[in-house]
């Protein structure tokens, strides 16, 4: 394939298309809101509109001002100042613009100039679906390029974007908790649920539902968001394998779609939008104002660390691999959910290094250890049998999911972000599990990659249970691979922001895109399974059968029927293949 980053901009206008905004319109254009309407919109807006600049510009001549910048320093690795800030997202590579050579990195040089790259221009801070219907309208109107900021944690640059118009829905953080909530439209009562703005972070969630008893299906981070990216990606848990995937546990949705309307899809109308914004992909199907999601009885929790550990490099390491991949289904089925962290290198000091694999699974709705412990026992027992395998574990039992969450998922108060990140990642199946040698070749996959010391894969069992048994029941737009899933492995690549070239950063990424990923779907076969479009790489070679397999179709008809002129257009979202790589003029059809 042509390496993405360097691909310069070859579609422009294309003659004779269907379409009459080849373009969206740019700063340098004639179409440009004047001063006059950017004002105009700012009024509307009860003056939340801002002209933005990337954060780090006062670190930056001629804007340099050491008290200002000394504050972005403090708090660039720090994910709540980031999901609060118009010109800042979580992850430096997707602030930058590499294929423009643009960037405004805090590391680089006082007298550097700190270009815009692919952060907004203007953002309009939200605080109401009102608010967010003359945006959407305005957007619509001049053919901006818009783009959709909640936490702007996203993996794969979807809320960031060159010459844009940001929507910044942080400030919509209400939540009201419901005793019998009946879908508009419906009869039918679905139980508690909660309804939340679509500002609300995963632990306000936590915290709102165990002030009533209640929990939720939500995800393992302090600031993700979770009506956008989140529950539309799909939405894993460490509690899915109890009750199902983030977006199973959706009732409704608020949405302001394209031509600015604000309408409801739920079980009842609406019921294509419904299907496709519970797993279609955030930013592209409108702008959704609110969600109810369901809500259960809080229950107890058994959580167990199992870890895995031989001397630095020992060959065994792989076999520990191969074991612990072949214990997972019987350990799943007994209701672990969590998480895995393997470290084929790991240096403890300058002389001495291990590899590990370092366990934390939760089993929902359990009391008794010494029953989670038994469903160890087998694996426990075939790794000591090997010798030189260091095995040991560790447990507690909660009372509650709200203990388990505060003590072990959501401790301290911020994710840890403010870095370059690439991902790359794969769905693998509990049949690959069950077949003779299947965990032996996902060994050997794993195996190839380069590990570099401190590198990591990350292992996230948060399907199973729940999340399989779901698919008989509910139609979403989710990949089907993952009611088939047991583990979401990935790994990431990082670069240090300032002193990697675009060139440099290019052929990273096009290592892992023509080899490294290659490697992970080889392990299945490429047509099946395929990746977490929320974990995945931000070039991800055929994107529409990794995130969605045989729904694309579906998926692209619906985003045709709701917005006709692409005005929500995401990185290797739905209907993005219709634009270049920063969703700034349509391809050639
Ligand atoms: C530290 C960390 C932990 C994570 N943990 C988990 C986890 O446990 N489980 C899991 O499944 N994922 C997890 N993720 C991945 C996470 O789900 C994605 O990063 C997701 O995109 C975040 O959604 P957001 O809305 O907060 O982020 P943003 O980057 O702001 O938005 C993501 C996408 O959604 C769109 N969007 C945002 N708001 C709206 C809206 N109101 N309407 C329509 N579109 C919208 C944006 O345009 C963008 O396309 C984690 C990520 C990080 C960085
Ligand atoms: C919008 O109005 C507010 C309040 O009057 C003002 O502070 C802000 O600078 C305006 N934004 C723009 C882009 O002009
Ligand atoms: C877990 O640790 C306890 C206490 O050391 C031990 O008795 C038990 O056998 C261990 N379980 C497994 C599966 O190794
Ligand atoms: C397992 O390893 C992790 C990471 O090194 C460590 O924090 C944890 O305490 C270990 N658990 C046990 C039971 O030794
Ligand atoms: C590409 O990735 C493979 C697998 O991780 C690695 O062995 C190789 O060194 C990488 N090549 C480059 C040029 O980075």
């Amino acid at each position: 394939m042509i390496g993405p980053l360097l691909l310069p901009l070859l579609f422009t206008a294309v003659i004779g298309s269907p379409h009459h905004n080849e373009c969206r319109c740019r700063p340098t254009d004639k179409c440009w809101p004047s001063t006059k309407e950017w004002t105009a919109l700012n009024k509307t807006l009860n003056g939340n509109l801002a002209a933005v600049r990337p954060a780090a510009f006062v670190c930056h001549a001629p804007d340099y001002n050491a008290e200002a910048c000394q504050v972005v320093k403090d708090s660039w690795s720090n994910s709540v100042w980031r999901s609060s800030q118009a010109g800042a997202i979580q992850w430096e590579n997707w602030e930058a613009w590499p294929e423009r050579d643009q960037s405004c990195y805090v590391e680089s040089p006082e007298d550097s100039v700190c270009q815009q790259g692919r952060i907004s221009l203007f953002s309009a801070n939200v605080q109401s679906a009102k608010d967010i219907q003359h945006a959407v309208r305005f957007a619509g109107n001049h053919n901006l390029r818009l783009v959709i900021k909640n936490s702007g944690h996203d993996f794969l640059g979807r809320s960031a974007a060159p010459e844009s118009l940001q929507i910044l829905t942080h400030s919509m953080t209400d939540i009201e908790m419901l005793d019998n909530f009946i879908p508009k439209g419906g009869k039918k009562s679905e139980g508690t649920a909660m309804r939340i703005g679509a500002g609300v972070q995963l632990p306000e969630m936590y915290v709102a539902a165990a002030k009533q008893g209640r929990a939720i299906v939500a995800g393992a981070a302090h600031t993700v968001g979770a009506a956008g990216g989140y529950i539309q990606g799909g939405g894993h848990s460490p509690f899915g394998q109890w009750k199902g995937l983030a977006s199973d546990n959706a009732l409704e949705f608020e949405v302001v779609v394209a031509d600015g309307s604000l309408v409801t899809a739920n079980a009842y109308q609406n019921r294509d939008l419904f299907w496709a914004l519970r797993g279609g992909g955030g930013g592209t199907f409108g702008v959704v104002t609110r969600v109810t999601i369901r809500t259960f009885e809080d229950v107890p929790v058994v959580a167990y660390n199992f870890n895995m550990t031989t001397a630095g490099g020992d060959p065994r390491f792989w076999d520990v691999f191969t074991e612990w991949h072949s214990a997972l289904p019987s350990i799943n089925d007994g209701g672990g959910s969590g998480y895995y962290y393997g470290f084929p290198n790991l240096p403890l000091s300058a002389t001495e290094s291990v590899s590990t694999i370092f366990a934390l699974l939760f089993f929902t709705e359990k009391t008794s250890v010494a029953e989670v412990d038994a469903l160890f026992q087998p694996l426990a027992s075939k790794l000591r049998q090997m010798g030189n395998v260091q095995v040991v574990n560790e447990s507690i039992a909660f009372p509650s999911i709200i203990s388990t969450a505060s003590t072990l998922i959501l401790g301290g108060s911020a994710d840890s972000t403010g870095r370059t990140s690439m991902l790359a990642s794969r769905l693998y199946s509990k049949d690959l599990m069950l077949t003779p040698n299947g965990p032996r070749r996902l060994a050997n996959a794993i195996k190839s990659i380069k590990w570099d010391p401190g590198h990591e894969f990350i292992g996230h069992v948060v399907a199973g249970g729940a999340v399989a048994t779901n698919g008989e029941t509910i139609d979403s737009a989710i990949n089907p691979a993952w009611r088939r899933t047991i583990s979401h492995l990935l790994f990431a690549r990082s670069w240090k922001a300032a002193e990697t070239t675009p060139a440099q950063q290019a052929a990273i990424i096009r290592n892992m895109t023509d080899v490294e990923i290659p490697i992970l779907r080889s392990v299945e076969g490429e047509d099946q399974m395929g990746a977490y479009l929320n974990e995945a790489n931000g070039y991800e070679p055929d994107f529409q059968a990794s995130f969605w397999g045989r729904n694309y179709p579906r998926l692209y008809r619906i985003k045709q029927k709701w917005d006709p002129e692409g005005l929500f257009i995401t990185r290797k979202g739905v209907g993005s293949e219709d634009w270049d790589d920063a969703g700034l003029c349509r391809r050639g059809h």
